[in-house]
């Protein structure tokens, strides 16, 4: 047991009391900004004449050699901030015991969480861009490739597949902008709230906040110590990425069964069955959707950790880290993996088209031609739907019958309906901004060039901002 703290107590700790207390076992991963923390704070203890700058340069001097040295017996300490402390002492003597002067463990903590959600957050908005250059080059891939659009899973209106994908590609953009939001408001530095009520040394935050890349500092001490709404956030924001993928995953499930044969999976992200030789099984579709189940759980847990806590530090909020953690892990692993599998899926063009053909996805088309010769919308979905049972107790399409069958439920049906329900047609003729017409679909996708450029940008100026 080796601690920060001793000198008021008589007793020793009991042995499970300090293992239940302790948190090194997880926020050792905490070291690098720990110490790229306490860098900054010696430097201005020195700059600020608090403590004597040759001692300020010892440390600084001290903490960077700790820097690059293996954390070994870290274990025997109560957390990563003691662990580094005792570590310091032990390397450059007595000077090492004044790191801590107007500081606490408090607001430390408070610094290293943000520090490491910081460069968590830009590691994600990466992975998000990368899984949008993916989305972006498959939609101009496909951007002819017709397949079957579904409501409540029923074929509806045939659409594209650079639609389809065009559509996730949505979602994951509004994700890497959330990260952008999330780390505009996070970016202030708490270090400098003391244990909770600032401290009466001169310190200089906004010199350790300029130090660390920060925007500014916060500016209430007591919200500096307990404020974990940035990590709700990100955690809320993560949550949502995994929901998406979960969507994703589903619908990949869905194409590569036997049923829709819409994809093939790479042998490399598939797996097989111990007793079903014939087996491919999509598990990593299937393990990203069932890990939501633990991210949702991540955010709910640490909102439950928040739910009642008085101000301001209580050693509840030592409970943020597995939670983050675990959301952080999931949801990377998952985007990474995801994306890679992305690329390697061989889509089925033929059987995707086929199947739009199938399942009177033009019938909505076949109404809106009758509304083109003069029958009112309600009139011509009735006779459409008449005409679709008709199809359904033939066992064929709409465009299967021949003209003068189909004028039987509407004089209104000349030569040219063939033309106007043809899966061509219904796709193409679909022009307005956003649906999967050609045209439409191209302008989209230049302005989707446009926002990768500007995510690569914004990623580029938050990075030197550092
Ligand atoms: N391990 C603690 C945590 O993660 C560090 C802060 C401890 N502060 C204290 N007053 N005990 O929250």
């Amino acid at each position: 047991m080796a601690q920060l703290w001793g000198g008021r107590f008589e007793g020793k700790t009991d042995d499970a009391v300090w293992a239940f207390n302790a948190s090194i076992g997880f926020d050792i991963r905490l070291l690098d900004v720990d110490i790229e923390g306490s860098i900054a704070h010696a430097k201005m203890l020195g700059k600020q004449q608090i403590i004597p700058q040759e001692e300020a340069d010892a440390i600084v001097k001290g903490l960077t050699e700790l820097r690059e040295e293996q954390a070994e017996d870290a274990g025997a300490y109560e957390d990563v901030h003691s662990f580094v402390e005792a570590k310091l002492i032990e390397k450059i003597g007595d000077a090492g015991k004044k790191l801590h002067t107007g500081r606490s463990r408090n607001d430390q903590v408070a610094l290293d969480m943000r520090l490491y959600t910081r460069e968590q957050i830009t590691g994600m908005r990466a992975l998000l861009l990368e899984m949008l250059r993916t989305l972006h080059a498959l939609m101009k891939e496909h951007l002819h490739t017709c397949m079957p659009g579904f409501t409540h899973l029923q074929k509806a209106q045939p659409v594209t597949l650079a639609h389809h994908l065009g559509a996730y590609f949505e979602m994951f953009k509004r994700d890497a902008d959330r990260c952008a939001d999330i780390y505009e408001r996070m970016n202030v530095c708490p270090l400098g709230s003391g244990a909770l009520a600032g401290t009466t040394y001169p310190l200089d935050r906004d010199y350790v906040a300029a130090l660390l890349g920060f925007d500014g500092v916060c500016d209430n001490s007591m919200d500096g110590v307990s404020d974990r709404d940035y990590l709700i956030e990100y955690l809320a924001a993560l949550a949502t990425v995994q929901m998406h993928l979960s969507r994703f995953a589903e619908e990949i499930i869905l194409w590569n069964s036997d049923e829709y044969r819409f994809i093939t999976i790479d042998d490399a992200f598939a797996t097989g069955s111990s007793i079903m030789p014939q087996k491919k099984n999509p598990d990593i579709a299937e393990l990203v959707r069932g890990k939501t189940g633990r991210v949702y759980g991540d955010l709910l847990s640490l909102l439950t950790t928040m739910k009642g806590l008085p101000l301001a530090y209580n050693k509840d909020m030592q409970e943020d880290k597995e939670q983050a953690f675990d959301a952080f892990d999931t949801v990377n692993e998952s985007l990474a993996l995801f994306t890679e599998m992305l690329k390697g899926i061989t889509f089925h063009k033929d059987v995707m088209e086929r199947s739009a053909v199938k399942g009177f996805t033009n019938a909505t088309d076949a109404a809106d031609y009758l509304v083109k010769k003069g029958v009112p919308f309600r009139d011509a979905h009735g006779i459409i739907g008449k005409l679709v049972l008709h199809c359904i107790e033939k066992n064929c399409a709409i465009d299967d019958l021949p003209l003068e069958e189909l004028k039987t439920f509407s004089p209104q049906f000349e030569e040219d309906v063939f033309e106007a329900v043809s899966l061509k047609t219904c796709v193409e003729k679909r022009l307005t901004q956003g649906a999967p017409g050609t045209e439409a679909m191209e302008k989209v996708i230049a302005l989707h060039e446009r926002t990768l450029r500007e995510i690569e940008i914004s990623m580029i100026a938050q990075q030197s901002g550092r």
